[in-house]
């Protein structure tokens, strides 16, 4: 006679009390230790109630994440897509060399100010500049200032298979694409998806099944943010794909 509760009994209100507080813990110290903000970032967050503008930043640790990424394949050229106040372009060029450049590219001409001001209080308006127009005319100016090491995809959702064209385009083997808010509460990773899904929906799904499924890419998506319900992808463009077959083998 065993004590163990049937496999298929519901968590207590307790048990899950404890699991959430839990999970607030890691965050929380997962922050504090790997990515504490300094004023300028801070600034830039306060900059969005300010301005009337959406809180929709990365969270620290993505930040971080960013800064990682960035350093592992010696970043000397990112672009972003999507500024906001510049919260996400403050990391990425504080992971720059001396000489390296942002390019984060705004279709809105208040947010592109408020993303300059962030940079700039940050000191950072040396290496990092804003470009004002819809990513999908901006990127096609790119081409002459392309490779990029490191581009960071964040801006209206339908845009991401589109941007994903142009990111292909724009870097070289070696080069990681991340994407945010390619996980957004799991709906976007069904299959198939339901007839309802909206545009971002489907925009996103395409998104993952493109970057999971391109024999150029080695490519993971995480739930890292918002309690682990949305997160980044991120892909590094390969020189070639030991997975896939080669010129020889396939004649
Ligand atoms: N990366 C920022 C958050 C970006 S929010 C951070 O973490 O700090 C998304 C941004 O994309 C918004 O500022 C929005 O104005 C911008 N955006 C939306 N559609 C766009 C488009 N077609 N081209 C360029 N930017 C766009
Ligand atoms: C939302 C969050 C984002 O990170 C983003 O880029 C766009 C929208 C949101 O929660 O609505
Ligand atoms: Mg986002």
């Amino acid at each position: 006679m065993t004590t163990e509760p049937p496999q298929d009994a519901q968590p207590s209100v307790d048990e899950l009390r404890a699991e959430h507080e839990q999970r607030a813990f890691i965050d929380r110290r997962l922050a504090e230790m790997f990515a504490p903000e300094d004023e300028a970032q801070r600034a830039a967050l306060a900059a969005l109630d300010a301005n009337s503008m959406p809180h929709i930043s990365i969270s620290p640790v993505e930040g971080r994440l960013l800064q990682v990424l960035a350093a592992a394949c010696g970043a000397k050229k990112i672009l972003e897509i999507g500024a906001l106040s510049g919260y996400s372009g403050i990391w990425l060029a504080r992971a720059l060399p001396k000489g390296g450049r942002l390019i984060s590219l705004e279709v809105s001409e208040k947010h592109a100010r408020v993303a300059r001001e962030s940079l700039v209080r940050a000191r950072l308006g040396d290496r990092a500049e804003v470009r004002v127009g819809p990513a999908e005319v901006s990127l096609g100016t790119l081409v002459t200032e392309a490779p990029f090491d490191l581009i960071f995809i964040d801006a209206d959702k339908p845009g991401y298979p589109t941007y994903l064209d142009w990111a292909l385009r724009l870097t070289r083997p070696g080069s990681i694409i991340v994407a945010d808010n390619t996980v957004r509460g799991g709906g976007v990773l069904a299959d198939p998806l339901p007839e309802g899904a909206t545009p971002d929906t489907r925009a996103l799904a395409e998104y993952n099944r493109r970057v999971a499924n391109d024999p150029h890419l080695l490519a993971v998506a995480l739930p890292i943010d918002e309690g682990g319900t949305d997160g980044f992808t991120i892909a590094v463009v390969l020189e070639s794909f030991a997975g896939a077959p080669s010129a020889e083998t396939q004649a």
